[in-house]
């Protein structure tokens, strides 16, 4: 199955394939998953093994400003800077706009406007095809479905299928091959005082991507067979915890599952190390601070930066400790469309 089959399947009812606006915008957050997706079992439609849960960042995401573009080719700007086609995320875009050029001479203008990191484990990818996936939507005037935008989403990237929503979402694994029952949903229960605070230790590019990364792992480590395992076991204890309101316990199994999937990149071959000594040395102050009796805990994704969970009653004894990291709220903008 290829993506542009399931593209035809999605956009199946659809009379009019021509866009129906020259001009869309749309808002998408980015997300941190506290139970990883690591690991394809289908590399072109980004299906995982396993699935996963995460939650938004707030207003930390990517706006995607679309127009139909008269020239003769696509053009597309990250932060007004000009995008290079050749660049590793110039063709992921390009090939992702070419599933939606219904006639050749069809050309867009993409300008996605993102204020966290990129390239940084800070999910910049999925809150920009998460928001372009909107912008698609509206400019369009397909009318699609949640779930339906989250399958679109997924092709660009495997997050950006969990990135449309404010709050809680948990990405379906699915089971079929066509991956039409592989998309996120939300998932409603709201817990305001959760905080998340973003810990950027280092901006450099990352030295694998995640995508190669995944598969070296999935293929050579000794340890990933019993990765799958401990995904069920995290994703029940994450939704006890969040049912119970168990800080506790969502932050252990948080980070837990983390660590857990660094060790699987650890042993993967050639080893995959995402770890810097910043990471380690913050990693080791979060320990001690936790022993002293702060309910402080992190997650860590492909990249050196870590993310910190806490509760709103210890942003002090936090930002005291940690005074450069920036605190985002993610249920302070729940209620308004991700869009
Ligand atoms: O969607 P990708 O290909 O950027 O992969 C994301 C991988 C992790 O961020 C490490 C885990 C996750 O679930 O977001």
């Amino acid at each position: 199955m290829r993506k542009s089959d399931v593209i035809s399947a999605i956009l199946a009812e659809r009379k009019n394939l021509l866009p129906r606006h020259e001009f869309s915008k749309a808002y998408a957050p980015s997300n941190i998953a506290l139970c990883k997706y690591w690991g394809k079992r289908d590399q072109e439609l980004n299906l995982p093994i396993t699935s996963s849960f995460s939650i938004s960042l707030g207003n930390k995401g990517a706006t995607t400003e679309l127009s139909l573009c008269s020239g003769a080719n696509d053009e597309a700007y990250l932060n007004d800077h000009q995008i290079d086609w050749i660049s590793p995320f110039g063709k992921r875009l390009l090939a992702f706009l070419d599933l939606f050029r219904v006639k050749p001479e069809l050309h867009f203008k993409v300008k996605i406007h993102t204020n966290i990191p990129i390239g940084a484990g800070l999910a910049s990818s999925a809150c920009g095809f998460a928001s372009l996936t909107r912008a698609l939507n509206l400019l369009f005037g397909w009318e699609l479905k949640e779930h339906e935008l989250s399958i679109l989403a997924r092709l660009g990237s495997g997050s950006a299928s969990r990135s449309l929503w404010h709050g809680f979402v948990e990405w379906h694994a699915g089971l079929k091959s066509d991956g039409m029952d592989s998309y996120g949903e939300f998932i409603p229960d709201e817990w305001p005082e959760l905080r998340i605070g973003l810990l950027i230790l280092n901006e450099r590019e990352k030295p694998i991507n995640s995508r190669d990364a995944m598969q070296r792992t999935v293929t050579t480590s000794a340890l990933y067979s019993a990765w799958p395992t401990k995904v069920s076991r995290d994703l029940s204890a994450l939704k006890q915890a969040i049912n119970l309101k168990d800080f506790l316990l969502l932050g252990k199994t948080a980070e837990s599952n983390a660590m857990t999937m660094h060790a699987t990149m650890l042993s993967a071959w050639p080893t995959i190390c995402y770890f810097l000594p910043e990471t380690i040395t913050a990693m080791n102050k979060i320990w001690t601070l936790r022993h002293e009796g702060l309910s402080l805990f992190f997650t860590q994704d492909a990249g050196p930066n870590l993310k910190l969970i806490f509760l709103e009653k210890d942003i002090s004894s936090v930002q005291a400790q940690f005074p450069d990291m920036e605190i985002v709220s993610p249920f302070e903008l729940l209620g308004q469309a991700a869009g």
